[in-house]
């Protein structure tokens, strides 16, 4: 068997030690007599992993005692529906910052619940920046300022001003609320100043199947609009995330993934690696004259998705069947920007950008 490293933006790679470590729990777990997906939901030995997973999330995010963590099927769109239904009045203002096409797809989940203000947005210029937070149009009375923390199509990273980057914003009374999917746990984030935010998994946190949500109590109280149990945050948290059955192998899985981030380090280690990568990889876009580039502004460049083009798109399908030659897979960009993309989450390790980037400099020697 040999494994390629994975660039993958979602479903993403996944540590090889978590997969064996699945392989091996999947024929039985534990004592239980039967695989762990074959078990009961409220039987004692899936409540232990869900909560050793939601302990280790916290630990491993710092998240403070005054929010709650919520694990709920559906992915990230499906809370990008849940957000105005939980936390607006009926046609209450809400503002959106579009820094990409998710925050584009955010606002197509909520605008029917909400008066939806588009506060900002780079489209214009083809979501290569962040606009500045003095041009953001914010309303006083929104229920919440909703940004994309990254973009993981366009490649835009909100970063600390500290890094030269575009920091999140004080929104002051409103709760920001951000969609963390293809960032969460990359690097230490201050929680609290966030009302609310959430993820699909497949990226950084486990297999698809499963979000987390993460959500300052207080707001939990907001009447919000009427909407089906299920539906709702509130009795959600109150039942411990099962409603109904959860996704209990997914949440098994993000729990094998939390300890492992836990075990190489945690978020501050990640942080470490994670700039490592990107510093390699958008070294060797800049640095190959122009044979490839990125578009982004350099103060907002993504550290965990790397969208590039080749400046001869003729060379495109070269490009990747060599790289799948080269056991480098999962690079083919969206189809909304076409050219390539290599997404570099936690899981993928130093050397496979290293290896990537020899690749592209082989190729660029053949073809340029
Ligand atoms: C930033 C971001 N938000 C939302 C989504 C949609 O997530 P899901 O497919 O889990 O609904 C994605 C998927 O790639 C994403 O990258």
């Amino acid at each position: 068997m040999s494994r390629a490293y994975n660039f993958s933006p979602g479903p993403a790679a996944l540590p090889e030690s978590v997969l064996r470590q699945a392989q091996q729990d999947m024929l039985e777990w534990g004592d239980a007599g039967a695989s762990i997906v074959e078990i009961s939901h409220r039987g004692p030995e899936f409540m232990a992993v869900a909560a050793a997973a939601e302990a280790d999330l916290r630990t491993l995010l710092s998240i403070p005692d005054d929010y709650a963590v919520l694990f709920l099927p559906g992915g990230a769109t499906t809370q990008q529906a849940l957000l105005p239904l939980n936390f607006a009045a009926p046609g209450q203002r809400a503002d959106y910052v579009l820094t990409g096409h998710w925050g584009k797809t955010a606002t197509r989940q909520a605008h029917a619940y909400v008066d939806l203000n588009v506060a900002a947005s780079s489209e214009a210029g083809g979501f290569r920046d962040i606009p500045q937070a003095g041009e953001w149009r914010l309303s006083p009375d929104a229920a919440y300022v909703h940004v994309t923390a990254n973009e993981t199509i366009h490649g835009v990273e909100f970063r600390p001003a500290a890094a030269g980057g575009h920091a999140f914003p004080d929104t002051g009374d409103v709760p920001l609320f951000a969609d963390f999917s293809s960032s969460i746990a990359s690097e230490p984030l201050d929680i609290s100043r966030f009302g609310a935010i959430y993820a699909g998994a497949q990226k950084n946190l486990g297999p698809v199947g499963i979000a987390v949500v993460i959500v300052r109590r207080d707001l939990l109280e907001r009447a919000g609009q009427p909407r089906a149990d299920i539906f709702d945050y509130r009795l959600q948290l109150a039942a411990e995330s099962m409603l109904n059955t959860p996704p209990t192998w997914n949440w098994y899985l993000a729990g094998l993934v939390f300890r492992w981030m836990l075990d190489e380090g945690g978020v501050a280690e990640f942080a470490r690696r994670n700039a490592e990568k990107a510093r390699l990889l958008y070294a060797a876009i800049d640095g190959s004259g122009g044979f490839y580039r990125n578009e982004v502004d350099a103060a907002v460049r993504s550290r965990m998705n790397v969208p590039f083009f080749l400046a001869d798109d003729a060379h495109d399908a070269a490009f990747l069947d060599g790289a799948r030659a080269a056991g480098l897979i999962g690079l083919k960009g969206h189809r909304v920007l076409g050219g390539m993309r290599a997404s570099i989450y936690n899981a993928m390790p130093v050397s496979g950008v290293a290896a990537l980037v020899d690749y592209m400099q082989a190729f660029q020697q053949r073809h340029g």
